[in-house]
């Protein structure tokens, strides 16, 4: 357990990471770390199906910590800005399906960190920005990279270049965000969703795994992890119990065991 993310787990296979960090979350070198921990934690425990990101009801994340960036002569923060690129890369990565619920501010690294998860549930109150040109530098932890490729590249040069906020129903116009929810009911929303694919079938990481890896290659090696992946989810005792189901039962109905 960090100090500033913890991971709780439920009984239905959601496990909660959770940023707390007074009075916004800034993400300082310690969360950064604790983010990678947290990350690998979760990768391996094989009883979490699916997870939810959450700075708590006021914020999500102001971003990286600009009081301790500040403080950084260059060749430390050279050193160790990769840091923090690794452990959202982990999280992306997360073989589980994510949800990051976002209640107030999601700037900068906050943001970046919202985009490693599949689906950002957004509180009404959320607003979402890069606002890193303002202090001078650009975003270092995906967003001029996953931002685009979610939203698309003239409305990631927006946000980047201009660094502004957007409300989560901008938000949700643009694709950046999937669903908006009363701020009190957000954290709720995902925890319930999240439950729902903890129900899934191992499939899912084999569905996770074939659009985020395969969108970064060219259609025919991508096809060709798809096909890899689809023959793969024979190996699995879902795909007997989906299948067994469906015929005798029809569609819907399976009990999976995510093996
Ligand atoms: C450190 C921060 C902070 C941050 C706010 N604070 N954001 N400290 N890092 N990112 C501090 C303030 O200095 C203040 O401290 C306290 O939190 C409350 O902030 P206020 O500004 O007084 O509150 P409010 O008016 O409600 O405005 C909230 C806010 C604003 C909209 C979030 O603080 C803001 O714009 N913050 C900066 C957002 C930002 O630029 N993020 C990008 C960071 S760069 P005191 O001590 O005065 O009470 C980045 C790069 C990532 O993320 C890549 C790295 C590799």
């Amino acid at each position: 357990m960090g100090e500033f993310v913890t991971v709780t787990t439920d009984d239905e296979g959601v496990a909660t990471l959770r940023l707390d960090r007074a009075p916004v979350n800034a993400l300082n070198s310690q969360v950064w770390v604790e983010f990678r921990d947290a990350a690998r934690r979760v990768s391996g425990d094989d009883s979490i199906g699916a997870v939810v990101l959450w700075g708590g009801p006021k914020v999500f994340a102001a971003g990286a910590d600009i009081k301790e960036m500040q403080t950084k002569p260059f060749q430390e923060f050279f050193a160790r800005a990769g840091v923090l690129q690794e452990a959202f890369n982990e999280l992306a990565r997360l073989p589980q399906i994510t949800i990051a619920a976002v209640n107030g501010y999601a700037l900068g690294g906050g943001c970046e960190l919202s985009l490693t998860a599949d689906f950002r549930y957004a509180a009404d109150n959320a607003r979402f920005g890069q606002p890193e040109i303002l202090l001078g530098v650009i975003p270092g932890a995906g967003g001029t990279q996953r931002l685009a490729r979610l939203v698309g590249i003239q409305r990631a040069k927006e946000m980047v270049y201009a660094g502004g906020m957007y409300s989560a129903e901008e938000s949700l116009a643009m694709g950046l965000v999937d669903k908006v929810f009363p701020a009190g009911e957000v954290y709720d929303k995902a925890v319930e969703a999240a439950r729902r694919y903890a129900k899934g079938p191992y499939a899912l990481r084999m569905a996770k795994k074939a659009v985020n890896e395969g969108i970064e290659m060219g259609l025919d090696e991508a096809l060709r992890l798809e096909t890899t992946l689809f023959t793969a989810c024979f190996a699995t005792e879902d795909r007997q119990i989906g299948m067994d189901s469906f015929l005798a039962e029809g569609p819907g109905k399976a009990q999976f065991v995510r093996r």
